[in-house]
């Protein structure tokens, strides 16, 4: 931590009480989740960090506009409360609201793949955007940096597009081939790591020579508009508000899973930056999946909510805490040896499994592995991120290899203290130290989509 004193920028004033159980408890909560993290029961969880998408602590003031809510199906007070929070962020025309990140997707993704053959280019597309791109008859190519996956190595914005790929990709294709570029910010996938203005501007330089549409999947859009302030020149003095209006700037289309920087439990944002045509379509097919378009699947009071908690999320004191937390951990793990990717991103510290267990092959998923001696030692859930994560080729259907076996331990917004940070970091160092012991994972049921969510698994024994 950088300052002498340093804690929560909060008092707590509610608290949920959480259970601890015994390993020999665990052990067969674990048997009976068929070794799927995803299902065993939260309650059985001492320190969850599964996800930090919709879990994390709402604050008095958003609690106090929930009361203040309008819930007429149309035209609802909370709707117009809400896009003009979402208008002033974003600097865009229209807005729609959705249940949440992926209902969005569901809206806009199809209206932009106007024929068959098309890609989406993203620097990695998070799995339910990969999800609807394919749904929608496209495919999608990822495009990051080399740098990416090289985890010690000590790069500011490895998050970035590889622009000379970028280019290359989008000419091997043909330009009236490409339905869009998402530009992922944080790049969640590969370590929440951040994308730098300059390379945000590059991706729109090239668009531009392209004709072709840009969109931001900003679920973490307020945590890299904070780093691209710590590290890129000439952004120390700007305020998160205008980097992220400079950001949405180099868009088309602005894409949300509000659960993240909108510091709701529920909730999806769609922002078009002046295309009506598209608005106007988007407005049509909302209706039949997520709603009417002035409540897209969200209560008045989960509009509410969203309208508070977007301006909160954009308070540098929250911010710095937000980072610090996730830096206090990672530099907990490092120091004790336990590879991580570094420097850590701004939602979650990524572990490397590979490097853990390089005896467990990728389709024995070493960071399921690591994910479920975690939760054995102490009730603490990461989740996988690595080849079972990745799925199968949609075409061969060969399990794909991830250039990574990640366990994400990510940390939910102002929900746990530097206390309960201590324990996830303890007792991955106990499962560290008894790496060698790690066994893969064979399918017991393997489902045929997002197969990470709900299918089962047998522990392959040890010959
Ligand atoms: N885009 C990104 C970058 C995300 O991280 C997520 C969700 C989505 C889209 C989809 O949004 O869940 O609201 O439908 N990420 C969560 C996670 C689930 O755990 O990282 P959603």
């Amino acid at each position: 931590m950088s300052k002498k004193y340093v804690a929560e920028p909060y008092r707590i004033k509610m608290v949920e009480p959480i259970v601890e159980t015994t390993k020999e408890e665990r052990i067969e909560f674990l048997k009976n989740a068929g070794y799927n993290p995803f299902s065993l029961r939260s309650e059985d969880v001492y320190v969850d960090l599964l996800t930090d998408s919709g879990t994390g602590a709402m604050s008095q003031e958003q609690w106090a506009m929930m009361m203040t809510a309008d819930e007429a199906y149309a035209g609802s007070k909370s709707f117009y409360k809400l896009e003009s929070v979402v208008k002033h962020i974003t600097q865009y025309k229209y807005f729609i609201p959705a249940h949440q990140g992926r209902g969005a997707e569901q809206i806009v993704l199809p209206q932009l793949v106007t024929k068959k053959g098309m890609y989406f280019i993203s620097n990695i597309h998070f799995d339910t955007t990969r999800a609807h791109v394919e749904l929608a008859g496209a495919r999608a190519i990822d495009c990051v940096i080399d740098e990416c996956f090289d985890l010690e190595l000590d790069h500011p914005f490895k998050g970035n597009f590889d622009l000379e790929r970028l280019e290359k990709i989008i000419n091997e294709k043909g330009s009236e081939n490409i339905a869009g570029i998402i530009m992922t910010i944080t790049n969640n996938s590969a370590g929440g790591q951040p994308v730098s203005y300059e390379n945000m501007v590059g991706v729109k330089k090239i668009s531009k020579k392209y004709g072709i549409t840009v969109l931001i999947d900003g679920a973490r859009y307020a945590e890299n508009a904070f780093f691209i302030k710590e590290r890129e020149k000439g952004f120390k003095d700007k305020s998160i508000l205008e980097i992220a209006r400079m950001t949405f700037d180099l868009a088309d289309i602005f894409l949300m899973s509000a659960k993240k920087d909108g510091l709701v439990n529920m909730g999806g944002i769609i922002a078009i930056k002046d295309n009506e045509h598209l608005f106007k379509l988007c407005q049509t097919y909302i209706v039949p999946y997520e709603g009417f378009p002035t409540y897209g699947g969200l209560s008045g009071r989960d509009m509410e909510a969203l309208a508070q908690g977007l301006t909160e999320a954009l308070d540098m004191r929250y911010l710095t805490h937000r980072v610090d937390q996730i830096r206090y951990l990672g530099d907990m793990l490092k120091e004790a040896g336990v590879p991580i990717q570094y420097p850590v991103g701004g939602h979650a510290v990524f572990v490397d499994c590979g490097k853990i267990a390089p005896h467990i092959p990728y389709d024995q998923f070493p960071a399921l592995s690591v994910t479920n001696a975690l939760y054995i030692e102490a009730g603490v859930r990461g989740v996988e991120i690595g080849s079972l994560l990745l799925g199968r080729d949609p075409d061969t259907h060969q399990n794909l290899k991830s250039p990574k076996e990640f366990m994400r331990l990510t940390i939910p917004r102002r929900l746990y203290t530097y206390q309960h940070l201590d324990v996830v970091g303890q007792a991955m160092i106990e499962v560290f130290k008894h790496k060698d012991e790690l066994v893969g994972y064979a399918f017991d049921y393997e489902s045929p989509m997002l197969r990470h969510f709900t299918s089962t698994f047998k522990p392959i024994k040890k010959q």
